[in-house]
């Protein structure tokens, strides 16, 4: 049995041990420096304790682990750019450090970087895991792509939400399950509810993050608290602000804000919204939401066929997550 810090330390330090080139450095700078700032290698983590649930050596899965880590860095080196984000995990971001052009080239090598890893599992079906692979990667970009289509449309609704985000963030973390489970040889019907536990996962933990962009500690969150707020994101909070203040004097207020692009004051805006979020206990709403989808993921993951005590790390390591600070 492994511990989570010991998987961690497995990924981090394989990924910090890959050779890539030097040349041109600002190609692959940027990729060695987004890389060795952190990050809690959830997805990873994820794919090995799938292959050790079905009783396999997590050795096997470990190249499409860190496949799925690179990945994930490539969307948010991406998102970054396009979130205007200034920090991550507690430093700066790859466009601001370096500039967006950088961020972009950069963010491509490492999705091909990502392809040249999975492609090395070590499994017979390597086909599949492609599939599983590429289909996810393809959600991921839609669901990226609502997620700033939301940002200008004025009536996106909580089920417009829902279905964003299992794209942009829920489908990655089923992935990286199902991969995992599949590589151990898992049988379909159990790598489905794999995923299922994944994705519902992934929504409560989505919920956690637009949660922590207004109430984080921004010691701990490592990323610009209210950056939300300020693009104007429909997160869980901000569409059920706007549905409850329907008719309320906090109506104008909230529209007022939403519809202002330049010469505001940032902290003002973050103070004047956070201040209707907690009026209207949305923070209450959110946590409730969160709730519900991570009953759904642990409902999927007791039908699935091994022994209890073999879920166990999962789901200590899942219920921290959904209580995560940074
Ligand atoms: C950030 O993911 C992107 C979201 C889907 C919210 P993580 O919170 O897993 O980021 P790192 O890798 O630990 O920094
Ligand atoms: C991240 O959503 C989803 C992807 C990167 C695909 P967010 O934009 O909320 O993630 P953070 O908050 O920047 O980590
Ligand atoms: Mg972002
Ligand atoms: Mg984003
Ligand atoms: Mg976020």
């Amino acid at each position: 049995m492994y511990s989570i810090a010991d998987l961690q330390t497995i990924i981090a330090q394989t990924l910090l041990q890959r050779d890539f080139p030097t040349e041109p450095s600002n190609l692959y700078d940027p990729i060695r420096y987004f890389l060795s700032i952190g990050g809690k290698r959830l997805r990873p983590v994820l794919t090995l304790l799938a292959t050790d649930l079905f009783g396999e050596k997590i050795e096997k899965s470990l190249s499409a682990a860190l496949a799925i880590e690179v990945f994930h860095n490539f969307t948010l080196m991406h998102d970054d750019i396009m979130d205007e984000a200034p920090l991550r995990r507690g430093k700066d971001t790859v466009h601001k450090k370096w500039d967006t052009n950088t961020a972009i080239l950069s963010g491509d090598a490492m999705m091909i970087t990502s392809y040249q890893l999975l492609s090395k599992s070590q499994t017979d079906n390597l086909s599949e895991v492609l599939h599983i692979f590429s289909k996810m990667a393809l959600e991921v970009c839609e669901g990226q792509q609502l997620d700033m289509d939301f940002g200008n449309s004025p009536s996106v609704t909580e089920e417009d939400y829902l279905q964003m985000i299992r794209l942009k963030t829920s489908v990655l973390l089923g992935a990286a399950l199902e991969i995992g489970a599949l590589i151990a040889g898992a049988n379909p019907k159990d790598r489905k509810l794999l995923y299922e536990f994944g994705v519902n996962m992934g929504i409560a933990f989505q919920l956690q993050d637009d949660l922590l962009d207004i109430y984080g500690d921004p010691k701990k969150f490592g990323k610009q608290i209210g950056g939300d707020i300020i693009e104007n994101k429909k997160t869980f909070l901000l569409i059920n602000a706007i549905r409850l203040t329907k008719g309320k004097e906090e109506e104008k207020e909230l529209k007022g804000w939403i519809k202002r692009h330049a010469n505001y004051n940032v902290d003002e805006k973050i103070n004047a919204i956070t201040s209707i979020y907690n009026k209207y206990g949305i923070k209450t709403l959110a946590e409730e939401k969160k709730s519900f989808f991570s009953d759904q993921a642990f409902q999927a993951l007791e039908k699935i066929d091994v022994p209890a005590n073999r879920k166990q790390v999962l789901i200590t390591f899942t219920k921290g997550l959904f209580v995560r600070e940074s």
